[in-house]
Parts: structure tokens; sequence; C-alpha cells
């Protein structure tokens, strides 16, 4: 049970977590193609084992992260079948990520990607723990015919009916939105169904044994480290293969990002749960079997990186126009996760266009920090 403060937190959810903002914030910023350059390195850090690569992606987003990894993916193994997972529970960004996926489908044929709306603690194995969620499990397994990424892209934009009836939420207990039934798609090439045969996940058969865990912004930044700990990065871990590899990456401020946010609200500072805190609570959580894993928070030096907003076509010379101030408002108070109303409480008054000027002035620009830890399973 939450504490009481993580229970308005997590009421909060929707408030700050608006569709426009994300998608903003996603086309204005380097974040997302900086996590999949990062992720990309790791992939020198697992040695996948037969039959496939696997991978687990836990929240796909708008897919800017899972589909740079897939690319630097088949650069390293263009002949190894890929078993890919994805987790999203919104509709909408289910919809953006699969148009990513035609290009990959076809550049790399042995691929199997299965997305789904399953909570954290159930999407690696593609199973639900509640007896009442298992009786209304939507499981679809698409065959794509053709050969070609135009071809796959039309079979794709036909699930779209699929889509709206299935992958639909209803609010939870804590007040963030969950799913109403459990729905698992896999898609795979038809003409490479022979050589993926044992890698399809098939209900009731599907295993984790992951390679590498990507959990790129996959909590919200106040609540407390138990949380993430018990909630989503303790159980993900478990779904580790050995001597694979979770990376976990969260906004960590320190930046002038928090410098507008802290003109208008002095007091804010989301970024109080950092990696070392997330580790030590993930450490309690596994409790004796924490001997089976390595739990790295690495150097700041190594750990903490960099990414900005783009410098739009007003450019941030000596006039910001009112695009760059915009985007560099949204994306602050996006990732400080500020409430919808308060935002836009700020916007009542000039302030806010004031405050961000003045920092896009300051540092010729406007970056943020993230921050990343490694958990390892150890063997083989
Ligand atoms: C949309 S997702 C993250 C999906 C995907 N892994 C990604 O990185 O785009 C899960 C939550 O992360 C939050 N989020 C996404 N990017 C963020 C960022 N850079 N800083 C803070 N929160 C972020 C969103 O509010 C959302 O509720």
């Amino acid at each position: 049970m939450n504490k009481p403060e993580e229970k308005s937190n997590e009421a909060n959810v929707r408030f700050f977590d608006n569709r426009q903002k994300y998608l903003m914030f996603v086309n204005s910023c380097t974040e997302k193609l900086e996590i999949s350059k990062r992720l990309s390195k790791e992939l020198n850090n697992f040695n996948p084992t037969p039959p496939s690569v696997r991978i687990f992606d836990a929240g796909i987003g708008d897919g800017t992260v899972l589909a740079g990894l897939m690319r630097a993916m088949h650069f390293k193994y263009p002949t190894m079948p890929f078993y890919v997972v994805a987790k999203e529970v919104s509709l909408e960004d289910v919809r953006i990520a699969l148009n990513e996926m035609p290009d990959r489908l076809f550049e790399h044929p042995s691929t199997v990607l299965v997305l789904t709306n399953l909570y954290y603690a159930e999407s690696p194995w593609l199973k639900t723990n509640s007896s009442v969620a298992a009786n209304q499990f939507v499981w679809k397994d698409v065959a794509l015919k053709g050969s070609s990424a135009h071809e796959f892209q039309s079979q794709i934009n036909e699930l779209s009916g699929f889509l709206s009836e299935n992958w639909r939420t209803k609010i939870g207990k804590a007040g963030n939105p969950v799913y109403e039934r459990p729905v698992v798609l896999v898609l795979y090439r038809e003409d490479h169904r022979f050589l993926l045969d044992p890698i399809i996940p098939r209900p009731g058969t599907a295993h984790a044994d992951f390679d590498l865990i990507v959990a790129a912004q996959p909590y919200r930044a106040r609540a407390s480290a138990k949380f993430k700990a018990e909630k989503i990065i303790g159980p993900l871990s478990r779904a580790l293969k050995r001597g694979g590899r979770l990376v976990g990456i969260h906004s960590s401020g320190n930046d002038p990002a928090l410098e507008i946010v802290q003109k208008i609200w002095p007091k804010e500072n989301p970024f109080q749960v950092d990696r070392h805190d997330i580790l030590k609570a993930v450490k309690a959580y596994m409790g004796s079997d924490a001997s089976e894993y390595t739990l790295n928070a690495g150097s700041d030096k190594n750990a903490i990186f960099k990414y900005q907003l783009h410098h739009l076509a007003d450019g941030l010379s000596s006039n910001i126009g009112t695009s760059s101030v915009m985007a560099g408002w949204n994306a602050a108070t996006y990732v400080s996760q500020i409430e919808e109303q308060r935002v836009e409480d700020a916007m009542l008054s000039n302030d806010y266009i004031e405050a961000t000027r003045s920092v896009l002035n300051k540092y010729d620009g406007l970056w943020f920090n993230n921050e990343s830890y490694t958990i390892t399973r150890k063997g083989p």
C-alpha cells in the first residue's frame, strides 16, 4: 500500500502526462536519440545465446528509443534472430511506435516483435497474474505477408481497429491508467516463420530471460525509491537472463531546465530520488537473491549525460523567438512533471516567458541531465 503522499502523487499522473506535451517534448529535444545512442553501446556488454537476441523495452513511448536500438542491433548482429518485447499502456504511443517498425522488419527479417499492455511485473512473461484478467486475455498473432516495408506498413495500419477495440485503459486504484484487458500482439514476417518458429511466443509458453532490458523514464520522478524498486525495477530485474543487463534511465535535474522551473516555483525539486537510492531499494527488495546481481550506479562522469533542446528555426542567437521559448518552457515543465493545472496557472502571467527567455539566453540554449544505472544478472 502506498503512503498517502504517494497516493496523491499517483493521482496526479494524468495531469502532467499530457499527450501534446509529450509529443512536443520528444520532437523538440534530443533526449530519445541520446538514450538510444547510449543503449547501443550496451550491446557490447552481453553475449546473446541461440536461438535469439532478447530485448525488452519497459515503455515503448513514441518508439524512437527502441527503433534506434534495433538499428544498432541489426548493425552488430545482421543475421541473428531478434525477440523484441515492448510494453506500453497508451494506445496513441503504440500507434506512433508501430510506424517505426515496417522498416525494421524489412531490414531485419528475422524479427519477432511483441507489443503488450501488461504490467511491469507481468509483461516480460506475457502473462497476467490476475485470474479475472486471464479470462479476458487477447492474444493476436500476425504473420505479415510480402517482403517490402510498404506491404508491412499497410498490414500494420489495418490493425488500427483491433488496437482501438482492445488497447483500452481505465483508471486504476492509484489513479494511473491501467489496461482494461490484457493484450499481446505478436508480429513477424510470414516468409520467416519457419526460421522464427522456436522464438515466436505462444500463450502460456513465453519466457523472459532477456539479454537487455531498457527502463527509460519508466516511473514518475516523485515516486519513492521503494515504489520504483518494488513495482518496477525489482520485478524487471528478475526477467534478466544470466549475463543479461537492465539499464535504468531517468531525469536527474541540476540543469538549466530546473532553473526555469525554480524561477517560477522556487521550492520545486522533483529529482530527490537518485540512482543510488533506487539501487539501495532494489537490493533490499531482492533480499538474499541480491547476491545473484551486480548493481552498478557508476561514477557521475559515466552515469550522468546531457541532452538538449534542438535549436529551432527562430535561432537562439540575439533574439530568442516565441517557438524556442514555448518549446523550452514545455520541455522544462514536462521533465519536472509539473501538474497541468499549475502550469496553466503560471501561464496566466508573462513571468514564465521571461524566466525561460533569460535561461535560454544565459546558456545559449537549453540542456537537461539524465542519469543511468545498470543491474546485471551474474553468470553464466
Ligand atoms: C512515456 S513514458 C517513457 C516511454 C519511453 N521509455 C521513453 O523514454 O520515451 C513513461 C513516462 O515517462 C515520463 N517521461 C518521459 N520522458 C521523460 C523525461 N525526459 N523526463 C521525465 N519524465 C519523462 C512520461 O510522463 C511518462 O509517464
